[in-house]
């Protein structure tokens, strides 16, 4: 998936993805990580996720990277926060209060952008790549995290025959493939997903699921 199709979804506002709402697996399951507040949390490819607001809330600074420029200005004018901004590299950094994004290419990290974050949240990143990108993700994600973190990450599974995605679907068997033996994966919770996504149903899917999981890098 090229930076131009993300770019092109941002210019059309096509933005299905994004939630009003705070993430209701964020909020359930988020203790179940164990980490103490006012560790940081990375959040790659967070858009203007409402859920930094949650993460900072709860006492946790929080440091996302975003590709689009239309995301992350709207992340900070819709929350009335005035962020100071400066380049460093391959990044322009947004800073307000304890929310900090990095506007660029995640593929462009380096270990020292999220050498103080002892925790991942990832809902709709991972899913939002075709399975050859995913898989560079994930060593990037490996590449420049710190030794132990710990990750909540939610998937999506569905027959991907009749939908192309993106979001893509990513089997339990895939999250395994991809992160073990580096990480422990273990399944939190699956929910049938259809019931309250009419969305899909209208797009032809006859089931959905979703699944969180607790990964632990060894
Ligand atoms: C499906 S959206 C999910 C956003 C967010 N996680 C959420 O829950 O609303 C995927 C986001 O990843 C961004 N993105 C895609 N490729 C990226 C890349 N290489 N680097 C940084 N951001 C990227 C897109 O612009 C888009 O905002």
């Amino acid at each position: 998936m090229e930076p131009s199709f993300w770019h092109e979804r941002w210019e059309r506002a096509e933005t299905g993805f994004h939630q009003q709402h705070i993430n209701v697996h964020l909020q359930q399951f988020w203790g179940q990580l164990q980490l103490p507040p006012g560790q940081r949390v990375f959040v790659p490819l967070c858009g203007k996720s409402n859920d930094l607001l949650w993460l900072a809330g709860e006492g946790y600074p929080v440091t996302g990277v975003e590709l689009s420029p239309i995301a992350v200005e709207a992340f900070f004018t819709e929350n009335r926060l005035s962020p100071r901004r400066w380049r460093e590299g391959a990044f322009e950094y947004w800073e307000a209060d304890e929310i900090r994004i990095l506007l660029g290419d995640f593929f462009c990290l380096e270990p020292h952008h999220v050498m103080d974050c002892t925790g991942i949240y990832d809902r709709a990143s991972l899913i939002a790549l075709p399975p050859a990108l995913r898989e560079r993700y994930v060593h990037t994600l490996d590449r420049v995290s710190p030794g132990g973190i710990q990750m909540l990450l939610v998937t999506m599974e569905y027959d991907q025959t009749v939908l192309t995605g993106p979001p893509f679907a990513v089997s339990e068997a895939e999250v395994r493939t991809l992160y073990e033996p580096a990480h422990t994966v273990e399944l939190l919770y699956t929910r049938d997903a259809l019931a309250e996504e009419s969305r899909w149903r209208e797009r032809g899917l006859t089931w959905l699921l979703e699944k969180v999981y607790r990964l632990t890098q060894c």
